[in-house]
């Protein structure tokens, strides 16, 4: 069967900054299957070559020196556009003519909703009414972007009417985390090497740090990030699949079904948050300048930094807290899981706490890499102890660039693997943990929001927070080289 993938909002930013750039270096690669058809679609008028055009131009921009006419020109043969509005029924009908054209017999087709997250609903019922959805002419996927949903209640209301069209083992639903190497390289190191899994559990660990960092601000995307707030916006996905691969149990295979049951068994077990623990079990806080952002009223109560404590009820990781925090204008950019495993049972050289214990530090980017950071003996200095690194860098160690996670995620939907993607049991538990807080946070039993400089690691009150509970945040910028 032939291949085809239509996106819907081709001429939106994300089209032209990550998919088609991923589309185009895969096709380079020789991975994408030979004479993959791409199709977009959007109210804007081009023509096949218009589209071309204006593709080559910011493909150029985003691959940079990976970028070559030759194989750019085999992949844009192979590229069509079709103006209209994809919640308008004719419009629908005019691009199934112009696939059933293309294909010319039974193809795959992948449906990528590139467009305004408002759309959705009215788009894939379109989808249905059309045909498009048919999926007895060959398997017709779709792919959504984040948010699923604005809290539980809509992202029930999302599931079922795309459930309603497309049966749940066609929906994809993308979280970029998930196809970036170093998460999937949490699950290799965990479960393709045999030393770590048996300290991977509460009686040698103490505790699990995930900082998701970011050095920008909010910019020009003040209007949407003031209705999200760092918890819709990092939490509810990006922040717990990352606690979910870290707590997961290993899946019989690596499949589909079996890697999203082990997860959602994950979420399953966090502990809820009666709404009288939400001040002491979670911080917020939002950058000084960010209510004179664009967009941002002058009293927003908006956090762009939020920093939770959760606990994973079971055997494995019962009494062991998982310290989660991200925010916006914060030192650097980072984002890393700090293993802290306890210290040793008797002290021979003077440890004290935790601090002075080995701590495995998986650097998900931009070091991409791992540390493990382990006390070993300072030569000619008695019996003296430092914490020094055995550190791997992916730089180092593999030649070419980190391909980006669209790339990854892109080809498994054209081939039908949806162990990257999230299902949506997993999207509905993850909003059963964070709308509680958030629904605390907008109430009179809210928490203080802190305010902070741009350029640090967020709030003051972030380390007196940690200090309350005995630990302290891991403030290091990974460097690059
Ligand atoms: C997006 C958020 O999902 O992830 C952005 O909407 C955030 O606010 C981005 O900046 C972070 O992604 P990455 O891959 O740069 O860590």
């Amino acid at each position: 069967m032939s291949h085809t993938i239509v996106i819907f909002g081709a001429s939106g930013d994300l089209t032209s900054r990550k998919l088609i750039p991923a589309l185009y270096l895969l096709s380079k690669k020789k991975r994408l299957p030979e004479g993959t058809r791409i199709v977009g679609m959007s109210r804007t008028e081009f023509s096949h070559d218009a589209w071309r055009d204006e593709l080559k131009k910011s493909t150029q921009k985003f691959t940079d020196s990976k970028f070559e006419e030759e194989s750019w020109n085999k992949f844009a043969a192979n590229i069509y556009y079709h103006p209209g509005d994809l919640t308008q029924l004719e419009d629908l009908q005019g691009l199934k003519w112009l696939l059933e054209k293309l294909e010319a017999g039974p193809a795959e087709r992948v449906y990528y909703l590139s467009t305004a997250p408002r759309l959705y609903i009215a788009a894939i019922d379109k989808l249905g009414e059309s045909g498009l959805a048919n999926q007895e002419e060959g398997p017709r996927r779709i792919v959504l972007e984040k948010p699923f949903g604005y809290d539980l209640g809509t992202a029930k209301k999302l599931n079922t009417d795309v459930n309603r069209v497309f049966p749940e083992e066609m929906v994809y639903r993308i979280d970029h985390y998930l196809g970036k190497e170093t998460v999937q390289n949490l699950m290799v190191m965990r479960f393709a090497n045999s030393i770590f899994e048996p300290l991977w559990n509460r009686n040698y660990i103490d505790h699990v740090q995930i900082t998701v960092a970011e050095e920008v601000v909010v910019g020009r995307r003040g209007g949407y990030y003031d209705q999200a707030g760092v918890l819709r916006d990092m939490f509810q996905n990006h922040l717990l699949q990352l606690l979910m691969v870290t707590a997961m149990e290993a899946p019989v295979r690596f499949d589909a079904d079996m890697v999203r049951d082990e997860k959602v068994k994950v979420l399953q077990a966090i502990r809820p948050m009666a709404s009288e623990e939400i001040a002491n079990e979670t911080l917020r806080g939002q950058y000084a300048g960010y209510r004179q952002e664009e967009g941002v009223p002058r009293d927003s109560q908006t956090e762009t930094f939020a920093a939770l404590r959760l606990w994973v009820d079971n055997w494995r990781w019962n009494g062991v807290p998982f310290y989660l925090r991200s925010g916006k204008g914060m030192s650097c950019r980072t984002t890393q899981i700090v293993i802290q495993y306890r210290h040793p049972p008797h002290s021979l050289f003077g440890q004290k706490s935790y601090v002075d214990a080995c701590r495995l530090v998986m650097q998900i980017q931009p070091a991409e890499g791992l540390q493990l950071q382990i006390q070993t003996k300072v030569p000619d200095s008695g019996m003296m102890t430092r914490t020094s690194p055995l550190d791997f860098r992916f730089c180092k160690e593999f030649q070419g660039e980190m391909p980006d996670a669209y790339q990854r995620l892109l080809l498994d939907a054209i081939q039908g693997d949806a162990s990257l993607f999230a299902r949506s049991d997993e999207v509905e538990l993850a909003w059963g943990i964070i709308d509680p807080i958030i629904q605390t946070w907008r109430s009179e039993k809210a928490p203080t929001l802190h305010l902070y400089e741009t350029g640090y690691w967020g709030p003051n009150e972030s380390n007196d927070w940690m200090a309350e509970h005995g630990r302290q945040w891991f403030d290091v910028c990974p460097i690059l080289h």
